[in-house]
């Protein structure tokens, strides 16, 4: 099987975050203590994922490419990929078709935070399956801000729903989707929706329809925080900034994943550990260069 390839999806106008997202890109605001995107980055990573194609809109790349340049200090390989317009999350596939190059992926949203013990194997195991796809269900008090699976009597996925008025099921599908090397040819089938968009369950049900879709259900012992109010923005930062207090443990690290998954040299990280030494980011690389 070809690697699995990776995309990071920040594109997007942040309307319902304005003023603050009329002159930065919702993916770089602080989530406490770190850009937003290396959270939804460390989750790739942690799924053994180094070849990334970031996708952002055609204003904000440099500012992400200041911020994250090649992937090298962290022994990736970024690709630059522009969305003109907010078309849709599935017409992710289409700009990246080149990129993945029939490779099967894992798209992330540039705004979803997950955190849980037991992440690497979860991604482990869909990363095992080849062919079809796999979505992450999570329970939420709010479904219908989401895309919602509608889970027949005997747990098969009868349908995903985007933002339904009365929701199936309170289980939310992630920005988190590992899908088969065909997903640039099913993404070209899909017609855009009444909002002008190409959907992502459009995409998602061309791999149900055929039997081919599994949904694992993320449990209660996972975090998957959203960020796309100001309130949550700032409860998603609280949760991080307190775990990292009390833990004494980053959060969305990609320095610290690079080095524990031995993409980089101690003496790499020991040149990041550099580049921030006068804050607690660089202190901490230093102490796990050293542990
Ligand atoms: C998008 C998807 C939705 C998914 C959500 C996860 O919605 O369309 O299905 O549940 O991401 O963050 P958006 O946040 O773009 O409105």
């Amino acid at each position: 099987m070809t690697k699995r390839k990776g995309i990071i999806l920040a594109g997007g106008s942040g309307t319902r975050l304005w003023p603050i997202t009329m002159g930065v890109s919702k993916q770089l605001l602080p989530l406490y203590d770190k850009p937003m995107i290396y959270y939804p980055l460390s989750v790739l990573m942690l799924g053994g994922i180094r070849e990334i194609a970031i996708i952002t809109t055609p204003e904000d790349q440099t500012q992400f490419q200041r911020l994250m340049g090649d992937g090298s200090q962290w022994g990736l390989s970024f690709t630059w990929i522009v969305q003109p317009a907010p078309d849709g999350l599935a017409q992710a596939y289409l700009l990246a078709r080149d990129f993945l190059n029939g490779a099967p992926s894992a798209m992330v949203l540039g705004d979803n935070i997950f955190f849980g013990h037991g992440l690497p194997e979860t991604l482990a195991a869909a990363d095992a399956q080849p062919m079809g796809g796999t979505v992450f269900g999570y329970r939420v008090a709010d479904p219908e801000r989401y895309g919602v699976v509608d889970f027949a009597p005997d747990g098969t996925v009868r349908s995903i729903q985007e933002k339904p008025e009365k929701p199936p099921s309170n289980y939310a599908v992630t920005g988190l989707y590992y899908l088969d090397g065909r997903a640039p040819d099913l993404a070209e089938t899909v017609r855009p929706s009444a909002r002008g968009e190409l959907e992502i369950v459009d995409l998602l049900e061309k791999y149900r329809s055929e039997g081919s879709l599994r949904v694992e259900r993320m449990g209660r012992g996972y975090a998957w925080l959203d960020t796309g109010t100001h309130g949550s923005l700032l409860d998603a930062g609280n949760f991080v900034r307190t775990l990292t207090d009390r833990q004494g443990l980053q959060v969305g690290s990609p320095d610290e994943i690079a080095w524990r998954s031995g993409f980089i040299t101690r003496e790499a990280l020991l040149k990041r550990a550099d580049t921030f030494r006068k804050n607690d980011y660089g202190r901490y690389l230093l102490g796990i260069a050293s542990e």
